[in-house]
């Protein structure tokens, strides 16, 4: 038994070897795979394995043998990065029943009748470079094929008659070719096929009534071609499609009914078509539909009300068509619907308030006739916690009403469009909740209010187009937050104030139009790195100054930057120098000691300044003489004070805030009607008794029965006016005066005996006290810092550019003259006295008023000269040197009078500017600051008055040298 077991193994074994060795048609199909190899480039080495020394290629890769008859069966090369050509090789594989090579760089027609590889069932050629006509004979012999596709390559050419004896054939992809001409009749014969797709070729013709022999089909792909003709009824015998695509070709007329019959069919494309006529009430029929796209064809009617027995339907897209009259309401049931793009038809109506509350993700509603408000629409859906709206664009329709604060709520919205609607009211700061948004779009309604600053919130934001509102208001620098913006469009607003120098921290910006607005101050300079820009148009606002330097500034277009009176630079043709006055120069590396640098008016100082000093010392006597007079001034008034302050009863009384005319008590009047002024100051007016004399007068301070302090001067001047008329008329149009950095004159008191001046109290003391006496218990002084020291001098910059545009010269500009409040805020006191003069004389104004030395100008002492405005210039320049270097103007030393503009100059000159700069400072100050504005001082006391820059010129210097960088650090400072 053992022994005849052991001689049928080796009879097996022998059988086995012998086929082996003998059985030739094993090596055709090493032979025909090392062929095929040898047509290849194998870049990445994938077919190593295949060695033309092995007896069987069933191990190498790709390769799969059949286990019985271990012929190749399987050829799958899929993404093996193959190039070349598809050679003859393939024949010897008698048995090959797949071949796949999808996903390669193979090339070249296909010369190869494949199919007449009698048991082929499965070729894929997708996604090569194959090239050229399929050969007419090539599905010749295919009765076997069930599937092929040829999709992505560069096929041309017709699809050839043969196909139609490919009768096994269940699935055909030709799509992504150059297929052209008419499709083979014998295609409608092959009735096992299920799939079909000839989708973006060049096809063209009609699909025939026979389409009906397809009635295996699940699918239908022809989107993209050239197919024109109407849909036949025939196709609702295809009873088991799935999915119909019949997109971007040129179909026309109506859809047939039949497509109702069509009752598994889940998706419906006809996008892009000449379709016309209406979608009736068989599109309810459909039951299992979840994608339907009728967009882009001449749809009409209304939209059907079946629609909303679609349960099942998640994506409709009937936009850019004749729909007319207002959606279904029915459609509140479409319970799964994520998209609905109704866009671009005629719908009217209100905007359903069902859109949000299903649950959609995308709402497009736009170019439409909608009316009514979005209010009502969009809170109706704030208690469903599930927010997953995405996309809402309601944009071009007749909306109106407010934007509602619930829009934050949508915390899912990427896309935000409201424009070219009725909307009113302002942009909720709600809108900063909007994590997630990328694009806003509000303009082209009438919004008003301010951009709010929340916007900084919507740090998603690339793109935020507000144009054409009313809105007004700053830019709020909180949008240098949204730092993926690339474009911001706030043109056609009110905006106003400075462009924010936030903004340059946009570095994603391209597109920016601010034009149309209000906008004022520089372009920050730092908007010169902003690398992308494409467009910057700020045209017809009130910018001044010049323009950024570099990048994209250097070539801006003269109408991006048009209609700003005051801007300056190349691209608007203008030079900027002629803005500025001459001789300063800005040159933050400059240290003064370049003679080119140093004014050209500053070369005579030696001869004027000899006459400034004359003038000095010869008003120092003067106020020598002056200060005892004052002193002992002072000392009366202190005593009298202290008098009349206990003589004032602080009870609140009947005393009206009407001017009151009284023999006896004088005419009170307070310009803000403030009823307290009341019987205590009534007593204290009535008592007619002198406070004091002196200079112009002398204040004091006094408690109101409300508790508010008041200053109160009493004119001392001899030559007063002497009408009260006359009085009367000048310190109402002082009251009128209102400006920030000035001390506001908040009533009079009159009596032919006695005048007093009522001013707002200002807290801080006086900068003379602050520069030069400020001393703390340990007798150190109180020093402000450059930036203090910087906002004073452009305060007082700014109030005197304000008086001197009401043509009112101060005449008496000094440090005790500038008042700082709590905040630090400069303002000036005294202007305007000198109208309370009967008459202006050199005498007057310079023995009177311009009692201080060293701020006076030397036209006081020319008879020639014409004394204007120039000569506060004069002053302003004194007291900008006094706030940098902290000394007085004039400085008496042992045997000396230092004279502080002289001492600068020369500091100047010799490069020992550091000297000069307030110890205080310490060294902690910005230089390219600190020199500009001592050689600003410098030029205000210029002594030809038209070499002064006047007061406006010099808060564009001011601004010019306040450097953006430094400002943006405050700016974050405080916010
Ligand atoms: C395909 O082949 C062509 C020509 O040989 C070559 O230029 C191209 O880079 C290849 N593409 C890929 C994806 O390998
Ligand atoms: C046809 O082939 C292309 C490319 O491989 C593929 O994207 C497409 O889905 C196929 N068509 C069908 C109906 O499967
Ligand atoms: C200032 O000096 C720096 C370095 O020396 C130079 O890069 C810059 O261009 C100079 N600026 C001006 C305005 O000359």
């Amino acid at each position: 038994m053992r022994k005849l077991l052991s001689i049928c193994l080796f009879l097996l074994l022998a059988h086995v070897i012998t086929v082996k060795s003998l059985n030739p048609t094993l090596d055709d199909d090493v032979l025909g795979l090392i062929v095929f190899k040898a047509d290849l480039q194998d870049p990445d080495g994938k077919l190593a394995s295949w060695n033309e020394d092995d007896d069987s290629p069933c191990k190498w890769k790709g390769v799969r043998c059949n286990p019985r008859s271990n012929r190749v069966s399987d050829l799958v090369l899929d993404g093996f990065g193959l190039s070349g050509k598809m050679g003859r090789g393939l024949m010897q594989l008698k048995f090959l029943t797949k071949l796949s090579l999808a996903k390669n760089n193979l090339t070249g027609s296909i010369g190869v009748n494949l199919a007449q590889l009698a048991s082929l069932r499965v070729i894929d050629l997708s996604g090569n470079g194959f090239s050229g006509p399929v050969p007419s004979n090539f599905f010749e012999q295919c009765g076997s094929l069930r599937s092929i596709s040829l999709a992505n390559n560069k096929f041309s050419g017709k699809i050839p008659d043969s196909l139609a004896s490919c009768s096994s054939l269940g699935t055909l992809n030709f799509s992504s070719n150059q297929f052209s001409g008419l499709l083979p009749s014998g295609i409608w014969s092959l009735h096992g096929l299920r799939s079909l797709d000839l989708s973006d070729n060049l096809l063209e013709g009609e699909i025939p009534k026979e389409i009906e022999g397809l009635y295996n089909l699940r699918e239908i792909r022809l989107r993209k071609n050239q197919f024109t003709g109407e849909v036949p009824d025939e196709i609702g015998a295809c009873a088991l499609l799935r999915s119909v695509d019949l997109s971007e070709n040129s179909f026309s007329g109506a859809l047939p009914t039949t497509l109702q019959q069509l009752s598994l069919c889940n998706n419906l494309n006809f996008h892009s078509n000449l379709f016309t006529g209406e979608v009736t009430e068989w599109i309810g029929e459909l039951g299992r539909l979840q994608t339907v796209d009728l967009s882009n064809n001449m749809f009409s009617g209304a939209v059907p009300n079946a629609i909303g027995n679609i349960l099942s339907l998640k994506a409709l897209n009937i936009s850019n068509n004749g729909f007319s009259g207002s959606l279904p309401a029915s459609m509140v049931n479409c319970q799964n619907i994520e998209s609905l793009d109704v866009s671009r038809n005629s719908l009217t109506g209100f905007l359903p308030t069902w859109v949000f509350q299903i649950g959609l993700q995308n709402i497009l509603f736009s170019e439409n006739k909608l009316t009514g408000s979005i209010y009502g629409a969009l809170t109706s859906s704030i208690d469903i916690s599930h927010q997953n709206l995405q996309v809402l664009d309601i944009s071009h329709n007749a909306l109106s009403g407010e934007i509602p604060s619930e829009i934050g709520s949508f915390t899912s919205l990427r896309f935000l469009n409201i424009s070219k609607n009725a909307l009113m009211g302002e942009i909720p700061e709600t809108i900063g909740k909007l994590k997630a948004l990328d694009f806003l779009d509000l303009s082209e309604n009438q919004l008003n209010g301010s951009i709010p600053h929340e916007i900084g919130g919507a740090t998603s934001l690339k793109d935020l187009i507000l144009s054409r509102n009313s809105l007004d208001g700053n830019i709020p620098s909180s949008i240098g937050t949204c730092s993926s913006l690339t474009s911001l469009i706030l043109s056609r607003n009110n905006l106003s104030g400075q462009i924010p120098v936030a903004m340059a921290k946009l570095s994603d910006l391209e597109y920016v139009d601010l034009s149309f607005n209000k906008l004022t101050g520089t372009l920050p300079k730092p908007l010169a790195n902003l690398v992308h820009l494409v467009s910057f148009n700020v045209s017809h606002n009130q910018l001044q100054g010049e323009l950024p330097a570099g990048a994209f500034f250097n070539t801006i277009s003269p109408s991006s930057v048009a209609g700003n009176p005051t801007l300056c630079g190349a691209a608007v043709n203008k030079s900027c120098p002629a803005v500025l006055p001459k001789p300063i120069v800005l040159n933050p590396n400059s240290t003064g000691t370049d003679p080119e640098t140093i004014p050209p008016t500053l070369t005579h100082k030696r001869i004027l300044l000899s006459i400034s000093a004359l003038i000095a010392i010869g008003a120092a006597a003067f106020i020598v003489i002056g200060i005892i007079f004052i002193t002992v001034l002072n000392l009366r008034v202190r005593s009298s004070m202290s008098r009349s302050a206990a003589a004032i009863p602080l009870s609140g009384g009947d005393f009206s805030s009407s001017p009151t005319t009284d023999t006896n008590s004088g005419k009170l009047v307070m310009f803000s009607g403030d009823p307290d002024f009341s019987t205590g100051a009534h007593a204290l007016l009535n008592k007619d008794c002198e406070l004091g004399r002196g200079g112009f007068g002398a204040v004091y301070r006094t408690v109101l029965g409300d508790g508010r302090s008041v200053a109160i001067k009493k004119l001392t001047v001899s030559s007063l006016v002497k009408s009260q008329e006359d009085f009367e008329r000048e310190v109402k149009k002082l009251g009128k005066i209102h400006h920030p950095n000035l001390v506001a004159l908040e009533g009079y008191y009159w009596t032919p005996s006695l005048q007093l001046l009522i001013y707002e109290f200002v807290s801080g003391g006086n900068l003379y006290k602050h520069l030069h006496e400020g001393e703390d218990e340990d007798g150190n002084r109180s020093s402000l810092t450059w930036n203090e020291r910087f906002n004073i001098i452009l305060g007082i910059a700014k109030s005197m550019a304000h008086l001197h545009q009401l043509n009112i010269i101060h005449y008496n500009l000094k440090s005790s003259n500038v008042l700082i409040d709590g905040l630090g805020e400069p303002k000036v006191a005294d202007f305007g006295l000198a109208r309370l003069l009967p008459m202006l004389d050199r005498y007057v104004l310079s023995s009177k008023i311009q009692s201080a030395l060293g701020y006076m100008a030397p036209e006081f002492a020319c008879k020639t000269v014409k004394i204007t405005e120039k000569c506060d210039v004069y002053g302003f320049g004194v007291l900008v040197l006094e706030i940098v270097t902290g000394r007085r103007p004039v400085e008496y030393m042992e045997d000396d009078v230092v004279i502080l503009c002289d001492m600068v100059r020369g500091a100047l000159e010799e490069g020992r500017v550091d000297e000069c700069i307030d110890q205080r400072l310490q060294g902690k100050f910005p230089a390219e600051e600190v020199i500009p504005v001592m050689k600003l001082g410098l030029i205000c006391t210029s002594q030809v008055p038209s070499n002064r820059p006047d007061m406006a010129e010099v808060i564009n210097i001011l601004g010019l040298i306040k450097c953006p960088s430094s400002e943006s650090q405050e700016e974050e400072e405080s916010g």
